[in-house]
Parts: C-alpha cells; sequence; structure tokens
C-alpha cells in the first residue's frame, strides 16, 4: 500500500541552538550536504511508490525539516502539534495551516506535543512518549480528537528524548525498540504488548538507527545502524540504508524528516 508522506526541504536548515543532546550550534552544520542527504531520502520513498507532498519552508526555522513533529495525522483528521521550545514554536501553526489550506479537520492543540515525534501510530493503539517534550495531557488529548487509544510511554534518556528516536512501528502491529531508552514500567508494557519486537542495541540507537521508516515490507534506516539492519534482513524485510548524516547533527533521522498523513479509514 503506497503511503503518503509531507516533508520539507532543509534550504534554512541549521544548527544554531541546542534543545537536545545532539546540537552543537559551535561545530555548525553543512546545508548543501544536508539538501542532498534530504534530497536521497525523498528519492527513496518515491521511488518505492509513495507519495511525497512538500510543506514550504520558513526561513528562521532551521528545524522545520523534521515533518515529523508538524502534526499527526490518523484517519484523515489532524491533531496540531504545539512546541516545547519557543525556537520551534512558528512550525505549529506553520503545519497546521498547510493542512487547513487543503480541507483537513484540523484540531488546534491545547497541550504541549510535538506530533509524529511523540505520537506512532498502529493499527489498533498510538504508542506515545512523554518524558521530554510531549506532555501527558496531550495524550489524553490526541485520543479525544483521533478517536484512538492512547498508550503513554515514558523516555528517560535526554539522548532519545522523541519516542520516534527509540521505537518505529514496522508495521501495524510490531514495532522494533530500544529498551533502555525507556522506564521500567513502560519496557514490561513494550515486553507485554509486542513479545515478538526487533530489540535493538546501544550501538544502534546511538546512529538513530530506530528513527526509521517501515512501509511494512520495506524500512528506510540510517546507514550505520548495521546490526539492526542484519536483524530486520534476518525478519524479511527489505532494507534501504539512508546517509543522513548532516541533519544528525540536529538529532533526526529519516523518521524526523518525514509526516505519514493517514487517510480515512
Ligand atoms: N532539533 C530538533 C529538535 O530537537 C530535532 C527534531 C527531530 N525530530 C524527531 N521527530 N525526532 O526538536
Amino acid at each position: 500500500m503506497p503511503k503518503h508522506f509531507l516533508m520539507c526541504r532543509p534550504d534554512y536548515f541549521t544548527v544554531e541552538y541546542a534543545i537536545n543532546p545532539w546540537m552543537h550550534p559551535e561545530a555548525g552544520a553543512d546545508r548543501d550536504v544536508a539538501v542532498r542527504q534530504w534530497e536521497g531520502l525523498k528519492a527513496a520513498y518515491e521511488e518505492l511508490g509513495h507519495e511525497v507532498s512538500l510543506i514550504d519552508p520558513i526561513e528562521g526555522l532551521p528545524d522545520m525539516v523534521f515533518a515529523a513533529n508538524g502534526a499527526l495525522v490518523v484517519g484523515g483528521s489532524v491533531y496540531g502539534a504545539r512546541f516545547a521550545y519557543p525556537q520551534r514554536g512558528p512550525e505549529g501553526p506553520a503545519y497546521l495551516r498547510w493542512f487547513a489550506e487543503r480541507g483537513y479537520p484540523v484540531h488546534g492543540p491545547l497541550h504541549v506535543n510535538e506530533g509524529e515525534g511523540d505520537f506512532l501510530t498502529l493499527d489498533e493503539v498510538i504508542l506515545a512518549g512523554t518524558g521530554f517534550r510531549t506532555d501527558l495531557t496531550a495524550h489524553q488529548e490526541a485520543q479525544e480528537w483521533l478517536g484512538r487509544p492512547v498508550v503513554s510511554l515514558t523516555l528517560v534518556d535526554p539522548r532519545f528524548y522523541h519516542l520516534d528516536t527509540a521505537l518505529f512501528p514496522l508495521d501495524g502491529r510490531n514495532v522494533a525498540y530500544y529498551p533502555e531508552a525507556f522506564s521500567e514500567g513502560s519496557r514490561k508494557v513494550l515486553r507485554a504488548m509486542f513479545p515478538d519486537a526487533v530489540l535493538a542495541s546501544a550501538e544502534d540507537a546511538e546512529v538513530l538507527g530506530l528513527n526509521a521508516v517501515s512501509d511494512g515490507r520495506n524500512v528506510i534506516i540510517n546507514a550505520e545502524a548495521s546490526n539492526l539492519q542484519l536483524e530486520l534482513k534476518r525478519r524479511g524485510y527489505e532494507v534501504i540504508p539512508v546517509e543522513l548524516s548532516e541533519l544528525r547533527k540536529a538529532g533526526g533521522g529519516p523518521k524526523c524528516c518525514t509526516l505519514e498523513i493517514r487517510g480515512e479509514n
């Protein structure tokens, strides 16, 4: 089944502030390299037959390339983002406007949440992260607006500040994750819900290997996450490695650059 993604070209990408441990403004980042790598990711989706829509980047919003944070779209309804840090604040309304202008029903959020960075959608439930960015109250708000049960998971390692840096859905029913990124209680929940999950090593997590996108058959994943790639192949997935090292300097990988637009049904 082809998917529909929203992406944002990193035309104004920089690392000029630090809101997560990956970001080092003094070291900077190369925008041209970032754009080239991002284009590789977009091409990989299109080669697989997925549709990519684009939102115009806004000058002065260097993290806007991380489209996953812009909203959560389930069943054709859009739950908007409300960013934890003021540096990214204007991105929430910008993404919400994109959807509103195209006729999607949108919900302007009352509670702090960073879209698909902290909400990962499965067939029956939505997994939601909290601990660094998204407030627990936003989990309830998303559940009310989208009508799908939300399962809250607590993140404990600041390097894995969004749920999508520590876990990704393999399909609508199973996930891959890095257990150490979660609280003891949340690990128990994950073990109970996903006895068959792919467990990632620290090495894979430290190159943002869990920040991957699966369409149920193909997995687009950071090139450096070699153990995880082997395990995915062993499980029968087609692995498509992408090089996004420049965007990792802001703490992002393939999934961060990708907002899935889920239609009705
Ligand atoms: N620099 C961005 C931030 O810290 C990176 C966001 C990455 N996005 C994601 N979905 N994990 O907010």
